[in-house]
């Protein structure tokens, strides 16, 4: 029996490991992905050899690049929102981690993948999902589902039975649960649980505080081509580094910090602080470029498409024909979306103050005050808004008629 884990190296993932090879008998293989967490992975893998896994047992990848192209990009092309305001930062990360984890599954054999998602959550559920919609013969264990360490201290024993290294600070209480990945952070639970209570300050941990923010305005230039972000200032950088400096720049001036309730798929509400600093400045420029360079009935109908998207990434349908067709309509949509926007930022707020493509629709012939020189003739819309008005002349004139 084999089993790939999705292993980050901490003490809940390492209790996990252990956990799979003594009461389970598995032969475990690990997976720890760089996704832009910002953490050192080199622990993982001298963690990983020290509680046995044998070296060509342990993956260790940097997959920032994929993670950005071939799953951010698509979703921000969609200016995803999830209840009108989570990012979507976890959500968009897990297909990506169950892909490699059944990839590494069918090249070393094993049979099963383990992840350390809560039963209580939506990642065992998008970790599941695209698990088996990429591989229906694939087994799943969540451990946290299974086992009886369902209190700290018997984690902790748990651990010092099978001589896991505990971090001085991990022997506690977490004051909050963390996952971070290059698009965002999120912290829940714990001193986060009561939504009545701001968050406290220690919470935030990759944005400055907006009044500790630089007293003068920055602007920057994004790029767009074909409804992906390309440049900044002019320089073209690959996705994972562009998305990199964006997050830079929208830390430094406080950009991208929310504070939310919203509905988990397995049905109860919880709170959660996020951050995403670049991806804040990101839907702003896209949103930019795309209102030059998207016609109206375009635009409209993928903002109708939109939740249906977002909430289909947030549920765990990253890998469904549904998601697919969404993607296709939407992908179709950004031909066009090329050219560049000018954005201020300024202690946590992004605002849009220019745009320019060749692409664009914007007409200033057709907008003018000035005289148009024939390019508009306002006669037209005389017969235009007695046509449009003849249904509501007809059901004033009933209502009159019945005094109503
Ligand atoms: N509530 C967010 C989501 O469902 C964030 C989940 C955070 N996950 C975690 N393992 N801490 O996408
Ligand atoms: C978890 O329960 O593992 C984290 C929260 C979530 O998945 O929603």
């Amino acid at each position: 029996k084999k089993v790939v884990l999705a292993y980050s190296g901490g003490l809940d993932t390492s209790i996990i490991l252990k956990w799979l090879q003594t009461e389970y008998g598995c032969e475990v293989v690990t997976f720890t992905a760089d996704l832009g967490q910002g953490e050192e992975l080199d622990p993982a893998r001298k963690k990983a050899e020290l509680l046995g896994i044998k070296p060509e047992n342990i993956y260790i990848e940097d997959i920032r690049e994929e993670f950005v192209r071939d799953f951010v990009f698509p979703m921000f092309r969609a200016n995803a929102l999830y209840e009108g305001l989570y990012l979507l930062g976890t959500s968009i990360a897990r297909p990506l981690i169950s892909k490699r984890l059944v990839e590494i599954a069918e090249e070393t054999g094993a049979d099963a993948v383990a992840h350390g998602a809560t039963g209580k959550g939506n990642d065992q559920v998008r970790f599941e999902l695209a698990a088996y919609a990429l591989n229906p013969e694939i087994k799943v264990i969540a451990p946290w589902r299974i086992w009886d360490l369902t209190s700290r201290t018997k984690l902790i024993d748990f651990a010092e039975q099978n001589q896991i290294p505990i971090a001085k600070d991990k022997r506690g209480e977490a004051p909050f649960s963390v996952d971070a990945n290059l698009l965002h952070t999120s912290s829940e639970g714990k001193v986060l649980e009561d939504p009545a209570e701001m968050a406290p300050d220690y919470v935030y941990q990759r944005t400055t505080h907006p009044e500790d923010a630089p007293n003068e305005a920055e602007f920057i230039e994004v790029g767009f081509e074909k409804g992906d972000a390309v440049s900044i200032n002019g320089e073209t950088l690959s996705p994972a580094a562009l998305l990199t400096k964006l997050n830079e720049l929208g830390g430094k001036h406080g950009i991208g910090r929310l504070d939310l309730v919203e509905g988990r798929f397995v049905g109860m509400k919880s709170r959660g602080i996020y951050e995403t600093p670049g991806g804040t400045i990101l839907l702003q420029a896209h949103r930019g470029i795309e209102q030059i360079t998207l016609d109206r009935g375009a635009a409209h109908l993928k903002d109708e498409l939109m939740p249906r998207y977002a909430e289909l990434i947030y549920n765990g349908f990253w890998y469904s024909p549904e998601r697919e067709m969404l993607q296709a309509a939407i992908d179709r949509s950004q031909e066009h979306v090329t050219g560049t926007v000018r954005l201020k930022l300024y202690k946590g707020s992004v605002n849009v103050v220019g745009r320019w493509s060749d692409h664009s629709l914007y007409s200033e012939a057709h907008v003018t005050f000035e005289e148009d020189a024939g390019a508009y003739d306002q006669k037209d819309a005389a017969g235009f808004i007695q046509l449009n008005a003849l249904r509501l002349k007809l059901l004033a004139a009933r209502d009159r008629r019945l005094k109503r």
